[in-house]
């Protein structure tokens, strides 16, 4: 297994990274993770805006363009066998010296990295669980701009340990307002009454790239779209919801840990306890949104 690190492909088990990177010191660093179909990075040019974006943000230098980038992936998936993965690209800080000023810090480090797809195509036929999180998402808009995809994850971290307690899938963590936001690594649809809804932006989350795409999506599966500020509670009259990210995709949520965590374990169905129709023709909308690209790419 080979990593892509700074300019050159090294085995795994040498890539190393300075202990006084900025990125290990204080979590100053971003990151991308970005889905491949058939060789293929899926929505590639709104990943490396994003990346982009998120180093404007923290005035972090990213000195890699996009198709030096995208020729690191394809060298690192050939060089594994690997067609269907996940990669992870990581831009931090730099070594330099103790202490949070990062002007001393040179150059950016570049770190790439991929894993075969983990097949999810059981649990998105079957649905997941999900809990409300106790922790509060961080950053909240008013501290950090949340369409910073950092790797600053601790609430997330909390987050997914909170699932893993409770045995759930994965925990939605509301803002200090209690006003759903985004789960420890996805976000959050729910339809009702032929309207989709998801928590809006200004809540505090990131604007995941899946989400955006589900929304452009959600017209042709005859629902309405509407963004806005959720109480959980809302979640209690949803007829169906789901979860997106890069590699969850669309992902039904078919059973809640109702209502916190200190009150029991009880579990509720969501609609009839598996996926929903909408759900369902989402999935197959996104499916097919995939097959046209990697068409449109020759694959
Ligand atoms: C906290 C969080 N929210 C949302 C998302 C979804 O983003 P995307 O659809 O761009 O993968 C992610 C992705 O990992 C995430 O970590």
């Amino acid at each position: 297994m080979h990593v892509f690190l700074q300019s050159r492909l090294v085995h795994a088990d040498q890539a190393r990274v300075s202990a006084f990177d900025h990125g290990f010191l204080y979590g100053d660093g971003i990151y991308e993770t970005v889905r491949v179909y058939a060789e293929t990075p899926f929505e590639w040019p709104a990943h490396d805006h994003r990346l982009r974006q998120s180093a404007r943000h923290l005035s972090l230098a990213c000195p890699w363009s996009s198709r030096y980038l995208l020729t690191a992936i394809e060298r690192l998936l050939r060089a594994d066998g690997r067609s269907e993965a996940t990669v992870r690209l990581s831009v931090t800080r730099g070594p330099g010296p103790l202490g949070l000023d990062p002007a001393l810090c040179r150059p950016s480090t570049l770190v790439i990295q991929s894993h075969p797809d983990r097949s999810l195509e059981a649990l998105r036929e079957k649905g997941v669980s999900m809990a409300i999180a106790e922790c509060v998402r961080h950053p909240s808009p008013g501290s950090l701009d949340c369409r910073i995809k950092s790797t600053n994850s601790l609430s997330f971290v909390l987050a997914k340990m909170e699932a893993r307690r409770r045995g759930v899938f994965e925990t939605v963590l509301l803002n200090e307002a209690g006003r759903l936001t985004e789960g420890a690594s996805s976000n959050l649809f729910f339809i009702r009454a032929r309207t989709l809804h998801t928590p809006d932006v200004s809540c505090g989350l990131l604007p995941g790239i899946t989400r955006r795409l589900v929304l452009g999506l959600a017209a042709a599966a005859g629902l309405r779209t509407l963004e806005g500020a959720y109480r959980p509670q809302d979640l209690l009259s949803a007829d169906e919801i789901f979860l997106t990210n890069t590699t969850f995709e669309v992902l039904p949520v078919t059973e809640l840990a109702w209502p916190g965590p200190r009150t029991g374990r009880r579990r509720r169905a969501v609609g009839r306890g598996r996926p929903g129709p909408y759900t369902q023709t989402l999935q197959a909308l996104y499916r097919r949104r995939v097959l046209r690209r990697l068409a449109r790419a020759g694959v």
